[in-house]
């Protein structure tokens, strides 16, 4: 028993990352391109896709209507805590891998263990619901353009049958349904089959997820260039949304202000959370941090408040475009400006959702191979998986696998559960992390702080206290495929990592 909570001292996680030890990663990112990153990771799919259920509500939720910004905000309170006790933890442990690598130093390797299985849910399955959107607006930005691309090849299976269903009782041909479900049936209807099954894969979520992949495996100081740019379009694409919806706002739509009460904003709350994911993201990069003790914080906490003011700003403009039960799509701020007959601005919103969640899937593709880096280098996976690449010296191998299994469960994968998963697979990890917090204060006090989490206890019982209310306010579903995850996590653990553990074979 005491071998699975045995903690891994701190100054044995920093000697990892020690010029003299092992394998180690190249020291490039300064405060600016942490927030940067920061930004990247959290502006994305989130406030371009999810925000649409968030408001109008979904097959298993509430909507929040008008009151979307009070969502929003409690969100952003529960981000808050958590990110405060992020950044305590990334300032004292500043190499790679995260929550992962915090949980090892304070409440032993089982719980690391968990903890980095389960943000396997908030990296990897993150990205295929953020591929999956990417995939969605690129479609109809080539819609735009004129340009027709084959259905089949750009949608899932749960979608595609959901809208058979509904066309079919319709009465097929000709029924009257909006535009996109017509679409989508169809797609069963054109497919190619193979064996009397169609096929049916979303290739362009598939490809995008490669071609980051390859951009990742060349070398972090080229990935980062390549997002800072992007960070700087989205914004632009995010300024342009609100300079001109703001005229076009009709403030009856505001009234009545939550239809569905804290009932719906509390559940709109729980899958926005989506949009905040990310800020997190910007600690796995703490050993490519120069000065970590002091960028870490910055990075993180800065990001997270300019982001939400963004979203503050996007769901009162957003829900003051058109009637609130009209934003249930999967593009919903293209949506309100198609509302106005403004097509070529929705156009502009699309090209900028693309750009947007690209750097999304960047900064994901670049945590979770990193995190895969630290278990290997533990021995809690297998040691290739810690090799770094001769030349670029970026994990590459992890980065390889990862890339390789996001893009292919984005080619099958439904994005609401996908999001919905993610969600609660993150929520658990920040729950870890905040008692993480409490739990080093108490048997490590002396340990050096660069940054300290402010009125401890409160901050991280407050972050214990939101995050699990969020985690409550999801789906019975969601919660089942959770604790599959963690079984199988279980079984691997017992199965290869409790054998090869560097820290228990030192003992
Ligand atoms: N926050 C990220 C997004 O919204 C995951 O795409």
């Amino acid at each position: 028993m005491n071998q699975l909570f045995a903690v891994k001292p701190l100054h044995q996680l920093t000697g990892d990352a020690d010029p003299h030890g092992g394998p180690r990663l190249a020291r490039t990112l300064g405060p600016v391109q942490l927030i940067s990153l920061g930004i990247g990771a959290i502006i994305g799919a989130g406030i371009f896709s999810t925000v649409g259920s968030a408001a109008a509500g979904g097959a298993h939720h509430l909507g929040a209507g008008p009151a979307l910004v009070i969502s929003f905000m409690l969100t952003a309170l529960a981000c808050g805590f958590a990110a405060l006790c992020y950044a305590e933890f990334a300032s004292m442990v500043p190499i790679a891998g995260s929550a992962y690598t915090y949980s090892y130093a304070t409440l032993g390797e089982l719980v690391a263990w968990i903890i980095g299985w389960d943000l396997i849910i908030e990296y990897a399955i993150g990205n295929v619901a953020v591929a999956i959107s990417w995939s969605g607006y690129f479609q109809e930005l080539l819609r735009g353009l004129g340009i027709t691309w084959p259905v089949w090849l750009g949608i899932d299976y749960r979608t595609a049958y959901r809208a058979l269903a509904e066309y079919q009782a319709a009465g097929g041909a000709g029924a009257d349904l909006a535009p996109n479900i017509i679409r989508n049936a169809e797609a069963v209807l054109t497919a190619p089959h193979l064996g009397g099954v169609p096929i049916l894969f979303n290739l362009p979520a598939f490809l995008s997820v490669m071609g980051i992949t390859w951009v990742l495996v060349r070398g972090v100081r080229e990935s980062a260039g390549f997002n800072t740019a992007m960070v700087v379009l989205k914004l632009v694409i995010i300024a342009f949304f609100l300079a001109v919806g703001v005229f076009y706002v009709k403030p009856d739509n505001w009234t009545p202000f939550a239809p569905n009460g804290f009932a719906g904003i509390s559940s709109a709350a729980a899958i926005i959370f989506f949009a905040y994911i990310g800020f997190d993201a910007v600690s796995t990069a703490a050993e490519e941090t120069k000065d970590p003790q002091r960028n870490m914080p910055i990075g993180m906490i800065g990001s997270l408040v300019i982001c939400t003011v963004i979203y503050m700003a996007v769901a009162i403009v957003l829900t003051g475009l058109v009637p609130w039960t009209q934003l249930g799509t999967a593009e919903p701020l293209a949506t309100a400006f198609s509302a106005q007959g403004m097509h070529w601005a929705s156009g502009i919103i699309s090209l900028g959702a693309v750009f947007a969640t690209t750097s999304v899937l960047i900064v994901f593709q670049m945590g979770q191979p990193r995190i895969f880096f630290s278990m290997a280098r533990d021995g809690l996976l297998p040691q290739w998986a810690a090799k770094v690449h001769p030349k670029y010296q970026t994990p590459h191998i992890t980065t390889i696998l990862t890339g390789v299994f996001v893009g292919l469960l984005a080619g099958f994968a439904n994005i609401d559960e996908i999001v919905e998963l993610t969600n609660i697979g993150t929520l658990f990890a920040f729950v870890l992390v905040a008692i993480g917090i409490l739990v080093l204060r108490r048997t490590n006090p002396e340990a050096p702080r660069p940054f300290r989490t402010p009125l401890v206890p409160a901050v991280p019982l407050l972050a214990v206290g939101s995050c699990s209310y969020l985690m409550l306010e999801l789906p019975r579903q969601t919660w089942e495929r959770f604790f599959i995850w963690l079984a199988i996590g279980l079984v691997v653990y017992f199965a290869y990592g409790y054998r090869h553990s560097k820290l228990r074979q030192a003992r």
